[in-house]
């Protein structure tokens, strides 16, 4: 093994002194939020929306909630939460939803803004931890889409994550790392992801394909951390399609 850098070593210690979230720090943030906000089992549309879920969701999209217009035509441009859109959303909405729709004039009906940066990561880790786990809403994603043969992207993945989906036609064998000792191989069947956490500092991944555990010759992609990649189409000695060879 290499010896570590002694600024490597540093900044593995700063990311210890650090931490990125704490849920139990998020859940006292929270009390802000609960002035309008309700989350867990049970929560009802109060001034502001449910949060169960809101990982993942469309924005606007809550069942029951009347939104702001700005709202809306944020999500008809295809805003979808994450951990770090919402944490820049929370620090100023009527700022975001301007830079996200390319409206000057659009209004933000949440009239709070969250400005210290550790608690916005802190409650959005508590927020998040109502949204149930990428991989169980890729699963059911694919579940749901099974019935229709069409394979649609997983949307849900957190910042920290990095996944890889088979929108092939066969089950191959996957690998995904994320950096560190966070590498994970499954056999994939068609629709079903493979999601790893990606070591604090990694900025990309790699994800991989081979056709099965034996063959040593696949695929390789490296692809920014947070993100899915699917595999649309296998073909050997790294020929294979990825969704990110169309983008
Ligand atoms: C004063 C009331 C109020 C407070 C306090 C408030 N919000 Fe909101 N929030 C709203 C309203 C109203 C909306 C709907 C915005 C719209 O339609 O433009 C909203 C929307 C949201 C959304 C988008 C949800 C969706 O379904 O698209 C998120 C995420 C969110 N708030 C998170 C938070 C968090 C986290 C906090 C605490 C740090 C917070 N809010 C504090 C009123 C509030």
């Amino acid at each position: 093994m290499k010896k570590l850098t002694p600024l490597l070593l540093l900044a593995l210690s700063m990311a210890q002194a650090a931490p990125a979230q704490d849920i139990e720090a998020g859940k006292a943030v929270f009390k802000n939020c609960a002035a309008c906000h309700r989350i867990g089992e049970g929560a009802k549309n109060a001034a502001g929306p449910v949060l169960n879920n809101v990982i993942g969701r469309a924005a606007g999209t809550f069942e029951g909630f009347k939104y702001g217009k700005g709202m809306k035509e944020a999500s008809t441009k295809g805003l979808v939460w994450d951990a770090e859109k919402i944490e820049a959303y929370i620090a100023d909405p009527k700022k975001y939803l301007r830079a996200f729709t390319g409206n000057k004039r659009a209004k933000a009906k949440m009239r709070f803004k969250l400005k210290d940066a550790q608690k916005r990561r802190d409650v959005v880790a508590y927020v998040a931890s109502f949204s149930k786990p990428a991989a169980t809403q890729a699963a059911m994603a694919s579940e749901s889409t099974a019935h229709n043969g069409m394979v649609s992207a997983p949307t849900d993945i957190k910042a920290n994550q990095i996944c890889v989906q088979n929108a092939g036609k066969q089950p191959y064998f996957f690998a995904v790392d994320g950096g560190g000792d966070t590498r994970l191989t499954n056999t994939l069947a068609p629709g079903e992801t493979l999601c790893t956490t990606a070591m604090d500092m990694a900025k990309t991944g790699k994800v991989s394909v081979f056709e099965t555990a034996d063959h040593l010759e696949g695929c390789t992609r490296i692809i920014p951390i947070g993100r899915a990649e699917q595999m649309l189409k296998y073909a050997d000695f790294d020929r294979c399609r990825w969704s990110s060879n169309d983008s």
